[in-house]
């Protein structure tokens, strides 16, 4: 393989694309800030300090030197406590005049940019299976911001040639993962009783080492460029029936309670969790035959499986 640039390579996706990268004996720039925990990279991997992504960030020449694809992970995601005056501009700057500035500097220079952005482009609650095709409503500044980036590296490659491709996960699970969904594992380990049992939503999510290969393979199938795919374990659950697989991984009985739906809602806006509550209780579920027929892709690892490999995990990191 050729050599990879990958931006937010010390995060949670990117520390296990770079480790499968490497294992596949590619040669990987990562570019970090100097407060990036880089201790987490395979010694094989190149560290380019580049500073803080913007619409300021000082690329220079040498960041793409010999470089074939960039990989643009990094962005301001799982804010988890807002502090930000003007969420929406913290995200604009991070998420779009940063992801614009890089793609600047590496077109002409590298022949490929693969762009991770989010099913959360597209919407965070959805009643109809998504596809590529569908329309994209986002409905939070962070998916907001995903889209005008999206929207705006689809500018640059017209103009420039450089080839692009947008990949639009669902929520990743897996070892080193954080967010709502392994919180909820978390839940499950614990045996902590949850009100979900009469939740009958559709959710996807893919796990993080099914998300690596499909990255990888969007790297190097010539037919990806120009393409946006969505991206998923290839299966899609309930939350309760998800909560029954979490527990089946954990070797312990599933403790779900058929709690009705309005009480949820009302718990959720007494705690300040209105959002978080809707998310779970709402479908947001994905086709992904076209990555399935154009790439010849299939997940790797089965959603039980994946389930398996994330209770070990949890098992050692409560
Ligand atoms: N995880 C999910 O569930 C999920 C779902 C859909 C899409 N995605 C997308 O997948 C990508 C990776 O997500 P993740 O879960 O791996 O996120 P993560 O664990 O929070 O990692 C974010 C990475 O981006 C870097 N970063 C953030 N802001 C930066 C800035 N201003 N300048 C330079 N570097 C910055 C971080 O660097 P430091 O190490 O220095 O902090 C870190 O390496 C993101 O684009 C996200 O939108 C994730």
């Amino acid at each position: 393989m050729d050599r990879i640039l990958v931006t937010g390579a010390t995060g949670f996706v990117g520390r296990h694309l770079c480790r499968e990268l490497v294992r596949r004996s590619a040669p990987v720039v990562a570019a970090v800030r100097a407060s990036s925990p880089t201790d987490c990279l395979p010694s094989q991997v190149v560290r380019h300090v580049v500073g803080e992504i913007g619409p300021d960030t000082p690329w220079d020449a040498k960041c793409f030197e010999q470089v074939d694809t960039v990989v643009h992970l990094a962005a301001r995601v799982h804010v988890l406590k807002e502090r930000a005056a003007d969420p929406a501009a913290e995200f604009f700057k991070t998420n779009v005049a940063g992801t614009e500035r890089l793609a600047r500097a590496a077109a002409g220079r590298v022949r490929r940019l693969v762009y991770v952005s989010s099913l959360h482009a597209m919407r965070t609650i959805s009643s109809e299976v998504l596809t590529e095709k569908s329309v994209c409503q986002p409905d939070s500044s962070y998916g907001q911001s995903k889209l005008d980036a999206e929207q705006r590296l689809k500018a640059i490659a017209r103009e420039t040639g450089l080839e692009l491709v947008i990949v639009r996960p669902p929520p990743v699970y897996g070892p080193g993962g954080v967010g709502n969904l392994l919180s909820l594992l978390r839940w499950v380990r614990r045996g902590w009783p949850l009100p979900l049992g009469g939740v009958q939503n559709q959710r996807s999510l893919v796990y993080v080492d099914n998300l690596v290969d499909a990255l990888i393979r969007v790297i190097t199938a010539p037919n990806a460029a120009d393409d946006v795919f969505l991206v998923s374990d290839g299966e899609n659950v309930s939350i309760s029936e998800l909560v029954r697989r979490a527990a089946a991984a954990f070797q312990q009985p599933a403790r779900l309670l058929p709690a009705p739906a309005s009480l949820m809602r009302l718990a959720g806006r007494i705690s300040g969790k209105r959002s978080s509550v809707e998310r779970m209780l709402g479908s947001l579920a994905v086709d992904i035959s076209h990555l399935r027929q154009t790439l010849a892709w299939s997940p790797v690892f089965s959603l039980d499986e994946s389930l398996r490999k994330t209770a070990l995990w949890l098992e050692h990191n409560p």
